[in-house]
C-alpha cells in the first residue's frame, strides 16, 4: 500500500480559534470581567443538573452578577446532548431576551450551547446543519467554561447532537460554531473521578492522535497535536492515581485544550467516526468508546501513515528516536493496548452490550460512521466491509493479554 504522506505542496489552511483565551487556575473567577469586557448584557449560562446541585452555575451566576450582569441559569443539559433539548434552550434564550451564552461543564454543555446558538442565529432544526450541512451564520457571543480535561469543545469548530427522533449522533461543523471565548481552569477539574478522567482523557488523547494523522494535517496543527499527545501520554495515569496532584490536573487540562485546538483545524479520523454510533446505539460515554476503538483502529491505519504514526510513539515516549519505523509503529501499537488494560478500559462486552444487538447494528453503525465524513480523513480510509470488521474485533477481545 501506498503510504499516505500528508501534503505534497503547501495550500493555506482556514485556522478557527476562540480570539480569546484565559488558562490557568483561577480563570474561572474572571468570567463576570471577561463578559462585561465582550458587551454582554444578558447571558445565559448553559449548564446540567449536576453542576447546578453542586453548586458551581451559582457561583458563576454570583460572580457575574457582582460584575453587573444578570445572568439566568439552564440547566437542563443531558449527557449526550439532545436536539429536544437544544430546542429547549433555544425557547429560554428567546423568551428572556438573553443577548449571549456561557457554557458550563464537559462537552455536553458546551455542545449544547453552540447549538442553541446555531439556531438562535439561523433559525430550523439542528438536523437541518448535519455534516455535510453548512451553517450560515455565527451565534450570540459564546463563553465556554470546561470542566473536564477534556473534550476541547471550548476551541473547537464541532458539536454533536443527538436527535430525539431517529436516535442518530449527528455532527455539526462550522467556524461560526468556535466560542468566542473560553476560559481554561484546571482547579474546576480536581473533583473529578477517576472513570471521568480517564475517559475524557483517553478522548483528548484521540485527538492528538487522530488530528496529527489525519489527511488534512497541517502545520499549527501538527505542533498542538505532537505537545498534547506527549503531555497526555505522561500525565493521564497520574491524574487519575494522584486526583488532586495539581501539576498533572494542569497539564491535562491545558493538553486537552491544545488537542482540541488540532483536531478542530485538522478534523479526526476513523476512531471518532466508528466513536459516534457507538456511542448512540449503546450509551457509551464519548471518551469511553473512543478508547474502545482506539487501539484496533490505529492498528488498522498504521501502514497508511508509519512515518506519522512513528513519530506519535517517539513522542509520546513508548519509542525513542533510535527505533527504526516499524519498530516505533509496533511499540504504539502494543502501548496502546497496554495502557487500555492498565486504565480498565472495558470491552463493549464487558461493558454489559447485549451480544446480539451488537452485532445486528454493526452495518448500520459502519453506514452511519462513513456518512459523518470522518473515516474519509483516516490515513487509510476505510471500506463499510473494513469498518464492520473493525467492530468485530473490537467486541471482546481488549487484546492486552497476547499483546504485553
Ligand atoms: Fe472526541
Amino acid at each position: 500500500m501506498e503510504e499516505f504522506r500528508g501534503r505534497e505542496v503547501s495550500m493555506s489552511v482556514e485556522i478557527r480559534i476562540p480570539s480569546l483565551l484565559k488558562i490557568g487556575g483561577g480563570a474561572f473567577n474572571e468570567a463576570g470581567a471577561l463578559l462585561a469586557q465582550l458587551g454582554c448584557r444578558r447571558p445565559l449560562i448553559v449548564t446540567d443538573p449536576f453542576l447546578r446541585g453542586q453548586g458551581l452555575a451559582d457561583r458563576l451566576q454570583t460572580q457575574i452578577a457582582d460584575a453587573g450582569i444578570h445572568a439566568e441559569i439552564f440547566h437542563e443539559t443531558v449527557a449526550d446532548p439532545t436536539s429536544l433539548v437544544v430546542d429547549a434552550g433555544v425557547r429560554v434564550f428567546g423568551q428572556s431576551k438573553h443577548d449571549s451564552l456561557v457554557s458550563l461543564g464537559g462537552g455536553s454543555p458546551i455542545d449544547t450551547a453552540k447549538a442553541v446558538g446555531m439556531l438562535v442565529a439561523n433559525g430550523g432544526r439542528v438536523r437541518d446543519y448535519k455534516v455535510p450541512h453548512t451553517i450560515p451564520l455565527a451565534g450570540p457571543t459564546h463563553v465556554a467554561i470546561p470542566t473536564t480535561a477534556g473534550t476541547g469543545s471550548e476551541v473547537t469548530r464541532f458539536a454533536v447532537v443527538t436527535d430525539s427522533e431517529s436516535g442518530e449522533k449527528m455532527l455539526i461543523a462550522g467556524g461560526g460554531l468556535v466560542p468566542t471565548a473560553a476560559l481554561v481552569d484546571y482547579e474546576l477539574t480536581l473533583s473529578m473521578p477517576a472513570r471521568l478522567t480517564t475517559d475524557t482523557g483517553t478522548d483528548s488523547l484521540t485527538h492528538a492522535i487522530e488530528s496529527y494523522v489525519s489527511r488534512k494535517a497541517n502545520p499549527f496543527s501538527d505542533g498542538l497535536a505532537l505537545t498534547a499527545m506527549r503531555t497526555i501520554w505522561k500525565m493521564l495515569p497520574l491524574s487519575v492515581h494522584e486526583p488532586h496532584n495539581r501539576g498533572a490536573r494542569e497539564a491535562m487540562m491545558l493538553a486537552a485544550t491544545q488537542a482540541g485546538m488540532a483536531f478542530s483545524n485538522a478534523s479526526v479520523a476513523l476512531v471518532h467516526g466508528m466513536s459516534r454510533p457507538l456511542g448512540a446505539h449503546f450509551h457509551v460515554p464519548h471518551g469511553l468508546s473512543n478508547a474502545m476503538l482506539l487501539p484496533a483502529v490505529t492498528e488498522y491505519s498504521v501502514s497508511a501513515a508509519m512515518e506519522r504514526y512513528a513519530d506519535c510513539a517517539r513522542s509520546m515516549g513508548v519509542a525513542t528516536a533510535e527505533d527504526a519505523t516499524e519498530k516505533a509503529v509496533e511499540r504504539l501499537v502494543q502501548a496502546l493496548y497496554r495502557r487500555n488494560a492498565e486504565l480498565n478500559v472495558p470491552t463493549p462486552k464487558q461493558y454489559g452490550i447485549a451480544e446480539a444487538e451488537y452485532f445486528a447494528k454493526i452495518p448500520l453503525m459502519a453506514e452511519q460512521a462513513l456518512a459523518s465524513g470522518s473515516p474519509q480523513n483516516n490515513p487509510r480510509v476505510p471500506t463499510a466491509e473494513e469498518i464492520e470488521a473493525l467492530y468485530r474485533a473490537c467486541w471482546g477481545t481488549r487484546g492486552a493479554a497476547n499483546r504485553r
